[in-house]
């Protein structure tokens, strides 16, 4: 993928601002800014866990990149006084891995099992049961002589996070008591967050400029946190460190991102179903190929934006681009019947 602002992806500078990076994470739900059904019900569910003395029921978190899931795990181990270990479906390969890790666990840890859709087949059935009664179920040996063993576990709480939770398995899926989706923020959100980010970094930037930023961050707070850090960077190199909205102008511009914070990308795969498919519907590998991005790329971190602010729609026959998206790109409207020109 090639490298843009708007990448809700984690990047090579985030990594080399990891210490950073965890001094703007939220810790606890108080400074979790947005979100709020999601936190009354986990605070709820939280409660009840630790009066009851019990682990937390497994929990799935799902949505778009950037949101906030890895964070909100974090969030869920600090409240309940847990010890979290991270890990990814990816990253476990073989059933032993998975049981090593389980085994490891003590009583009322959380393993976070970033990307859970990607789990394979025989690492998930040997999850089903672990997390459904604790016990780990291991073969001895091969062949005729092939005999099972069970394990009592800890009890653990598992929190999956996906962006694709149409891609995982059903029984998978059924096991989880908390299952909840993370939705786009308001832009009054986006704007608590950049300012919350502002004051730990130690930038000052005005209100306008942080309204300005928070309408162009996407609705998602790794957004919202990038674009701050790169506007303050335009802000030391040519004015005096202080983001005001010339400033904030300015350096957007640079960026290349517009007034509904869309970049050249999202703007070449509207133009391209515009010009080159009337408008769509146009099937998403065709889209991949107009654009020289992964299909996932496409799924994952380009849509979803472009169909939660109106501008592109999800058919059975393909992607349309809306009224609103050939308006916000100064092309008319081919004529077609549903047209009220
Ligand atoms: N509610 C929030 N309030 C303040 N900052 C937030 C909030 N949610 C997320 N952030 C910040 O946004 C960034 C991205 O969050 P996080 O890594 O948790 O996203 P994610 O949903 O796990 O994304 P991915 O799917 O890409 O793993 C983090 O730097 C975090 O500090
Ligand atoms: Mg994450």
């Amino acid at each position: 993928m090639i490298d843009r602002i708007v990448n809700t992806g984690v990047d090579e500078q985030d990594i080399q601002e990891v210490e950073l990076e965890d001094s703007i994470r939220p810790r606890d739900f108080k400074s979790y800014i947005g979100q709020e059904r999601l936190k009354q019900n986990l605070e709820l569910a939280i409660q009840a866990a630790t009066k009851r003395e019990e682990p937390l029921d497994h929990v799935l978190l799902y949505g778009p990149p950037g949101l906030g899931k890895t964070t909100m795990a974090s969030v869920i181990a600090y409240e309940m006084g847990a010890q979290i270990r991270i890990t990814s479906g990816p990253a476990i390969e073989r059933a032993g891995d998975l049981a090593s890790l389980l085994t490891n666990l003590q009583d009322g840890d959380i393993l976070f099992i970033d990307e859970i859709h990607r789990l394979n087949r025989t690492v998930e059935e040997v999850l089903y049961s672990a997390m459904e009664d604790f016990k780990l179920d291991i073969m001895l040996g091969k062949g005729p002589s092939a005999r099972s063993m069970r394990l009592d576990l800890p009890k653990f709480t598992i929190i999956g996070a996906t962006t694709r939770a149409g891609s995982l398995a059903s029984p998978l899926r059924d096991r989880f008591g908390h299952i909840h989706r993370l939705e786009f923020y308001q832009p009054e959100e986006v704007q608590r967050i950049i300012e919350r980010t502002a004051n730990i970094l130690g930038v000052k930037i005005d209100d306008a400029a942080s309204g300005q930023l928070a309408t162009r961050a996407r609705l998602t707070p790794r957004i919202a946190n990038r674009l701050l850090k790169r506007v303050r960077d335009y802000a030391d190199v040519n004015g005096d460190g202080i983001i005001d909205t010339v400033i904030s102008t300015q350096a957007l511009q640079l960026l290349e991102i517009d007034e509904l914070g869309l970049d050249p990308i999202d703007r070449l795969l509207l133009l391209a179903i515009i010009e080159s498919y009337n408008g769509g519907p146009v099937g998403v590998e065709t889209l991949a190929a107009l654009t020289a991005e992964e299909r996932s790329t496409i799924e994952d971190f380009i849509e979803p934006y472009l169909m939660q602010i109106g501008l592109l729609e999800r058919t059975p026959r393909g992607r349309k681009v809306t009224h609103k998206a050939y308006k916000h790109l100064g092309k008319s409207m081919p004529n077609d019947s549903n047209s009220l020109l």
